[in-house]
């Protein structure tokens, strides 16, 4: 295949980007290919959402409507679900989803979907990049084969490389673009290539020598969050039985100017990627007959603080002579992190199924989630209520499980018979105590 002049066609602009999942990970990417003056041609089963770009709509708050319809307007962008157009790209990336079973075992058939679909339409000289989380070795052992079945050779008609995605929902500092971006192909001529075409979207490209290291690199990067977060939180539960607050042990610990990173505590993990990704890894190592013990540990830690905070709020009310059958309890914040209308393994949704399993009438507030969606895992079957003092004022208990800007909102708390927060977001609103909620407790 000749390397030199599809390189020349990226740099030119001339190159075609095709873009496949067209979700979190995949608009952002659209929106910066577009910036950096490629034309993308945008792949998605889902009709609806196709139908919505079309209409120059962005169904994800954060990645910007304006911007999406700019790009759809002046001919950059158009999305489809007809994948025989796949033909017609000079460069494919896969953005499509890698959940967990409900074994915890990852499931990659999405990306093996996506390799037929391509496979089928697969002509020499394309670029194929995968750019969904999953274990090392998938871009080589599994996508690479399936690949094959076109017929063609990876190296010598096509190239292939696994490029990780480092999105972070709602972050201001840093966006896809300023986001250094790790690239590693199944051959050099791979990784020279897929280097060449991010560097129109993102100011730094960082090669690496395989597509089995960037594929580890994210994992490795989803695994630190995970075990510090699991660390804090599990030092959270130990100094709450000394009767020291882990918030402002953080604080004085960030004084020290070297060797710390705050991680903060609390409700559980959240997100498309750090309770789902490091499973993968630990999957993969059983295969090599390792363990990855802090994996596992993390997972167990993290996945037991939505029980953790129930159990507070029913030691909280039983001070109130209330038990959490029939007691009235708001929850604050459907979305995983603050200001994003992300709730994807969201611990909320956990600590209101267990609140109401044991009895209690519980209500959410998030402006960000006008309605509770209907999830693989859950139907809450709610709206939110007003987010105003009158109304929090009405419930037994209100558990911050969200640390949303508006819940910061001076006068908010005042009065609430019981305020649980898992993210020390009321107690910084009243340095004296006063004007507050009538009890405070942290979880
Ligand atoms: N969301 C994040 O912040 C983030 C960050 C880094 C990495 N990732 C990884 O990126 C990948 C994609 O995640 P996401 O958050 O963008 O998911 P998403 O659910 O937001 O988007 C995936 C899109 O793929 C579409 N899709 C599903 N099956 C398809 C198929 N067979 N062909 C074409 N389209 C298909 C869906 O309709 C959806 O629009 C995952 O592997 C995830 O782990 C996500």
């Amino acid at each position: 295949m000749d390397v030199t002049a599809l390189v020349r066609r990226i740099e030119s602009k001339q190159a075609l980007v095709g873009i496949i999942g067209l979700g979190y990970v995949g608009l952002p990417l659209v929106r910066e290919f577009a910036a950096g003056g490629l034309t993308i041609l945008g792949f998605d089963v889902d009709p609806a959402k196709v139908a919505a770009l079309h209409r120059g709509e962005s169904y994800i708050q954060h990645i910007g409507a304006d911007r999406v319809a700019a790009a759809v307007k002046t001919g950059r962008f158009a999305a489809t679900t007809d994948f025989d157009r796949l033909r017609e790209c000079d460069a494919i990336a896969i953005c499509v989803p890698t959940p967990l079973g409900p074994h915890r075992e990852p499931d990659n058939s999405f990306i093996h979907a996506t390799g037929r679909e391509i496979a089928k339409r697969l002509r020499p000289g394309q670029l194929v990049i995968l750019e969904s989380t999953t274990y090392p070795g998938t871009t080589d052992e599994e996508l690479r084969p399936i690949l094959e079945t076109s017929g063609l050779a990876c190296g010598r008609d096509f190239l292939l490389a696994f490029s990780p995605e480092r999105e972070d929902p709602g972050r201001k500092d840093f966006d896809t673009r300023s986001t250094p971006k790790v690239v590693g192909g199944v051959d050099a001529a791979s990784t020279e290539v897929a280097a060449a075409l991010y560097a129109a979207a993102v100011d730094k490209v960082v090669p690496v020598s395989s597509a089995r290291v960037a594929e580890s690199c994210k994992l490795l990067e989803n695994v630190f969050r995970s075990v510090n977060i699991a660390l804090v939180n599990e030092l959270k539960t130990v100094f709450d039985r000394m009767g020291i607050d882990v918030w402002e042990v953080i604080e004085a610990a960030k004084t020290k100017p070297f060797g710390f990173m705050p991680f903060y505590p609390g409700p559980g993990l959240g997100g498309h990627c750090i309770p789902l990704d490091p499973f993968y890894l630990s999957w993969k190592a059983a295969e090599y007959g390792q363990w990855a013990r802090f994996i596992e540990l993390a997972g167990e830690v993290n996945s037991q603080m939505p029980r953790w905070v129930v159990a507070k709020v029913a030691s909280a009310l039983n001070e109130d002579a209330k038990p959490l059958k029939g007691s009235r309890i708001l929850v604050l914040g459907l979305a995983y992190k603050a200001n994003i209308d992300d709730d994807r393994e969201s611990p909320s949704y956990e600590i209101i199924e267990l609140l109401r399993d044991a009895g209690a009438l519980v209500d959410y507030c998030d402006p960000f989630f006008p309605t509770a969606r209907k999830t693989r895992k859950h139907d809450l079957g709610l709206k939110t209520v007003p987010c105003d003092n009158a109304t929090f004022r009405r419930f037994d208990a209100v558990v911050v499980s969200t640390a949303h800007d508006v819940f910061r909102t001076p006068g908010l708390f005042a009065g609430v018979p019981l305020v649980v927060d898992t993210r020390n977001l009321v107690a910084p609103l009243h340095p004296g105590g006063d004007g507050g909620p009538r009890r405070l407790v942290k979880a």
